[in-house]
């Protein structure tokens, strides 16, 4: 595997890539990775030539200063984990390497779904998401890029990202991956303690009981015994449950028969803030 940490030194060494028409495949991470990524890196691998994964800690995409501090750092296991799925190239810059003296987010309008959900809860969040995204792309030139749908919202934001700005590169959505028990896998887990680790599963669930009703009842009565099943739990607090409609990421009144649907949920289990959703059956 090829280690890069400047922009030039993977822009020569792609260029090279290309002109010999290899397609190449990008998972952009933010470290301290587990099997979720290795399942977007596996996708990758099975349809591109060469795959590039980043391990880029982005601070204009946190709005929370401790979370960004203490956000893991596991570049060791990392690198193993990378070798072990056969990956490429891994492109690992610094800070000051991609923002140079300017820590500062561009401005996008990304008609409306950068409002909804975790765009109410985290300023500015989505903006960062959009500078960064955008900057590995023109780094990286990839035909394909991989984004799960553990983070549902974001990659909604990308796919619009990549359609308003006819960027030449494919967005490939890939399904949650979980823990044995339920809880959908995250950098985050790490820092959970072992209480909250174990109250943690609920989370799922929950989504899938919420689903389950959500066949017989209205989105409001299921947003509703979904908020009571938090009020009584003695350490998850719920930050917001919705049902939306997958594309326009609205949360609904009405179902309508040729929509798809998902509800989205954000706990705070201790500090700790993690986030699921889950594809909802109308019946
Ligand atoms: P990060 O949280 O490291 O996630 C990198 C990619 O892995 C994202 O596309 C995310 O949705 C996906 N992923 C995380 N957990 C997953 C799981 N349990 N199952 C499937 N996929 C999962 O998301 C980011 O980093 C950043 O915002 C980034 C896009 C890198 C921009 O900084």
């Amino acid at each position: 595997m090829r280690i890069f940490t400047t922009k030039e030194e993977i822009k020569t060494f792609l260029t090279h890539i290309k002109k010999e028409n290899k397609t190449i495949g990008f998972v952009p991470t933010m470290g301290a990775l587990h099997d979720g990524h290795l399942s977007l890196i596996k996708k990758a691998k099975k349809k591109n030539d060469i795959v590039v994964v980043s391990i880029f800690v982005n601070p204009t995409q946190f709005n929370n200063q401790e979370d960004l501090i203490k956000y893991p750092k596991t570049l060791d296991n990392d690198t193993k984990l990378l070798k072990s799925t056969n990956c490429d190239v891994l492109f690992f810059p610094s800070v000051e390497e991609i923002y140079e003296n300017n820590v500062k987010s561009e401005k996008f309008n990304f008609d409306g779904l950068e409002h909804q959900m975790e765009g109410k809860f985290r300023e500015g969040h989505f903006d960062g998401v959009g500078t960064i995204v955008k900057t590995f792309f023109e780094i990286v030139t990839p035909n394909k890029a991989y984004f799960g749908e553990k983070d549902f919202q974001q990659l909604q934001i990308i796919k619009k990202m990549v359609e308003k700005n006819q960027l030449p590169v494919k967005i490939k959505g890939c399904p949650i991956f979980r823990e044995e028990d339920g809880l959908a896998m995250s950098s985050r887990n790490i820092r959970l303690s072992k209480k909250h680790r174990e109250a943690a599963p609920f989370i799922y669930k929950t989504l899938k009981k919420a689903n389950k009703k959500f066949g017989t009842e209205n989105a409001i009565n299921v947003t509703e015994w979904v908020e009571n099943q938090f009020k009584k739990h003695p350490l998850l607090d719920l930050e917001y449950f919705t049902i939306a409609d997958e594309k326009s990421l609205e949360t609904i009144k009405n179902k309508e028969s040729n929509k798809k649907y998902r509800a989205f949920i954000a706990v705070f289990a201790g500090e700790i803030r993690l986030i699921d959703n889950i594809r909802l059956n109308k019946n």
